[in-house]
């Protein structure tokens, strides 16, 4: 009678069901999402971690991605959030507002313009390059023409784009911080 189970096989059958490395019962609890696991510990070294956070966790390419591919995320996200607000004051614009505040706010356009049009793109052709020093320089950028947009605004024209302006800002940061870890490993 040949159709016996060979050792070899019942040997298999007892490592597949009872692997001795590592042990079934673990003392810990469950590990946690590696990616989630990622996008915390790059969160943490930005200045602004909740919003780090909420963004790069509503983007579904996130959960997938390494450090590189999260600056290359958070980039896209400081474009898009850039774009939307230069669409914003576009349209502001539009609304005929009062000639000072249209000054400020045409300014402002011409800003955005710069940083949605050339400054970001090059930023993140380079950060896919992996040239991440020139990188850092444009995204900078786009946070420093927001504080310049901000301070348009003065004395009787209070700014509509204040919210919008700081959300610039604080992803330009968060972003750049993401681009000095890369820079660091
Ligand atoms: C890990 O997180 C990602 C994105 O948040 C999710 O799609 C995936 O299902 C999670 N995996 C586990 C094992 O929880
Ligand atoms: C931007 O960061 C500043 C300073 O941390 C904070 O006060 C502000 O609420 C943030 N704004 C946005 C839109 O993230």
């Amino acid at each position: 009678m040949r159709n016996s189970i060979s050792p070899i096989s019942i040997f298999l059958l007892l490592v597949v069901l009872f692997p001795i490395f590592p042990p079934l019962t673990r003392c810990s609890i469950l590990p946690l999402n590696e990616s989630d696991n990622l996008i915390e510990e790059i969160c943490k070294q930005t200045p602004h971690y909740d919003l780090c956070l909420s963004y790069l966790q509503s983007n579904p390419q996130s959960s997938n991605a390494d450090a590189k591919g999260l600056a290359q995320i958070m980039g896209d996200i400081l474009l898009a959030c850039a774009t939307e607000e230069l669409n914003y004051i576009e349209g502001l614009i539009k609304q005929a507002p009062e000639p000072e505040l249209e000054r400020s706010l045409a300014y402002c356009a011409e800003l955005y313009i710069q940083v949605v049009k050339y400054t970001l793109p090059q930023a993140l052709d380079a950060l896919s390059k992996g040239e991440y020093k020139f990188a850092n320089y444009g995204i900078a950028d786009a946070g420093k023409e927001a504080q310049t947009c901000e301070k348009k605004f003065s004395g009787s024209t209070d700014s509509p784009v204040t919210d919008r302006n700081n959300l610039v800002e604080n992803l330009s940061e968060v972003a750049k911080a993401i681009i000095n870890v890369l820079l660091k490993g």
